[in-house]
Formats: structure tokens, C-alpha cells, sequence
């Protein structure tokens, strides 16, 4: 059973709440991608972080999907990897990155190419994850998940190790969201509930996760959609994705996301656009084996 020890900070306006995590840390990584860091909300990060004559190195270029080859590239960009703090601000690339890069900055770190063989770590620098969208749950997650162009898929590193020290869910960071987006990464969520909760290794904590997270999605994406900034709709939906993170970190995704990664990663679709043309026919596919599970899950749709 896996122990997921993250304090975390939520609500909207509560980015000064950040300020304590930092006491006593000098030096810090900043993982986050330019879309992202142009955000009102990601700059008032950036400065609570840059506060108090901290050394803040920004990396500011992880592509979408990324590929072990961005990773190394990203590592052999940073001279001295000493920080006390990683940071990472974005989507579940971004945090499936800096998740990584807590590891590889590390002393004891086996190095990419070793995770990648399935060598585990056993250490990693402190983490703050900070999603930017409500999708993932990667900031709940023990997996990093990275392309491999040469065999057209997708693979995850995975180890409770990945586990951040703080997270934090901070609606207005997500208002900036294009509808497309906001429903495509909210459908990632629902797959990962619905996944996890109809899974064969399902169990009463990954349900409990799975049924908290359904109901405020069921309750909130089509809101979340339509009023972007609608804060109180935007926090249910972190708290939505956290919890599918949750339930991926007790149960796993099973054929909605086995079929996923290798549609991704050789058609280069949007992880979330290709989980919502599976999850239809996947789910009539598990439905006679779970006809309880789907029941309980149409009681919690409202009207
Ligand atoms: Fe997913």
C-alpha cells in the first residue's frame, strides 16, 4: 500500500500561502513551459519564489508529450543542480519533468537511461507540483510518463520516490484554459476515476479516491468549461484531478490508457483527445463485468 505524504495548499488566493514552504531554502529549480509562465498567477509564483534574494533557475522550454532525449537535453542545461527546492508550475508534462528532475538533480540519482531499464530511485530533492491544468493528477502520482520516439509509445517511470513533499491546487492558474483544453484534460481525469474505479485491482481506498473525485467532476467539468473563471468550479476540478491522481497511486488505469499511449504517441494526439475517443467503447467493453460500479457512478450525475 503506498503512502501519499504531500502537505497541500488549496484554494483561490492562496498563493501566499506558499511563503512557509520556502523558509530555509536558498536555492531553487523552477520547471515550467512559456505558455504557463506568462500567466498573472504563475508570475506571482515566480516572485514569491524570486523573494528574499533567492537563486531561482527557470526552465522554461518542456515541450508537450515530452521524450527522454528532452530530458536530457534539459539536464545537460543545468550547471550545478544543488537545490533545495524543485518547483514545478504547469501540466502534467511540466510536473512529470520536474517529478524526474527532483530524482536526476539528486546525488544518488541512477540517471535516466537506468530509470528508463526499470532501475528505482531511492532519493530525490525536495518538490512543490502546482498543476496548471485539471487533467492528470500527476502531482498524485507515482509515475513520470515520457515518449519514446523510437518505439512510437509512451513509457512511465515509477516509483513512490516521484511523490512531491508539498502540492498545491490554485484555481486561478487554470482560468486561462481554452475550453477545448479544459474539457479534453478534464476527460483525463474522468478516465483515470472511471479507470480506477472499474479496475480489477480497485480496493476500498482507491474507491473511496475514485468516488470523492467523480462526484466533484460530474458536478463541475461542464461549469468549469463554461466559465473559465469561475474559481470555485476551477478548484473542484483540481480537486477532481488530484483525486483520480490519488486513485492511479492505489489502483491504475487499465484499457482506456493501455490503448492511449500507443495511440499518443504514434498519431502525436493530445493525451486527453485520445482518451475521449477510447473511453466510450472501452467502458461498454468493462461494463458487464461492473455493472455495480457503473451504477454508483450514474447516481452521482446530476439531474
Ligand atoms: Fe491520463
Amino acid at each position: 500500500m503506498l503512502t501519499i505524504n504531500s502537505t497541500i495548499i488549496s484554494g483561490a488566493g492562496a498563493i501566499p500561502a506558499l511563503a512557509p514552504l520556502l523558509a530555509g531554502k536558498s536555492r531553487l529549480l523552477l520547471v515550467t513551459d512559456g505558455n504557463i509562465a506568462r500567466l498573472e498567477a504563475a508570475r506571482a509564483i515566480r516572485a514569491l519564489l524570486e523573494a528574499d534574494n533567492r537563486s531561482v533557475s527557470v526552465i522554461e522550454r518542456v515541450p508537450p508529450e515530452p521524450t527522454h532525449h528532452d530530458v536530457h537535453a534539459l539536464l545537460a542545461d543545468i550547471n550545478d543542480t544543488a537545490f533545495d527546492l524543485v518547483v514545478g508550475v504547469g501540466g502534467g508534462s511540466v510536473l512529470d519533468v520536474a517529478k524526474l528532475l527532483s530524482v536526476l538533480c539528486h546525488p544518488a540519482s541512477p540517471g535516466l537511461d537506468a530509470l528508463l531499464a526499470g532501475e528505482k530511485p531511492t532519493a530525490r530533492l525536495a518538490s512543490l507540483l502546482i498543476p496548471a491544468s485539471a487533467g492528470t493528477g500527476s502531482e498524485a502520482t507515482p509515475n513520470a510518463i515520457l515518449a519514446i520516439p523510437e518505439q512510437s509509445t509512451k513509457i512511465g517511470i515509477i516509483s513512490p520516490v516521484l511523490l512531491p513533499d508539498y502540492v498545491a491546487l490554485l484555481p486561478e492558474l487554470t482560468t486561462s484554459m481554452p475550453p477545448h483544453i479544459a474539457s479534453s484534460t478534464g476527460i483525463d481525469a474522468l478516465c483515470h476515476l472511471i479507470e480506477c474505479f472499474t479496475a480489477t485491482v480497485a480496493n476500498p481506498v482507491s474507491d473511496n479516491a475514485a468516488l470523492i473525485g467523480l462526484r466533484k467532476l460530474v458536478n463541475n467539468i461542464e461549469t468549469a468549461c463554461a466559465e473559465p473563471h469561475n474559481l470555485a468550479a476551477k478548484l473542484e476540478m483540481l480537486w477532481a484531478s488530484y483525486y483520480g491522481g490519488v486513485a492511479i497511486a492505489h489502483a491504475g488505469t487499465h484499457l482506456v490508457h493501455a490503448l492511449s499511449y500507443p495511440l499518443g504517441g504514434k498519431y502525436h494526439l493530445p493525451h486527453g483527445v485520445a482518451n475521449a475517443i477510447l473511453l466510450a467503447p472501452c467502458m461498454r467493453v468493462v461494463r458487464p463485468d461492473a455493472v455495480e460500479k457503473f451504477a454508483q457512478v450514474w447516481d452521482l450525475v446530476p439531474g
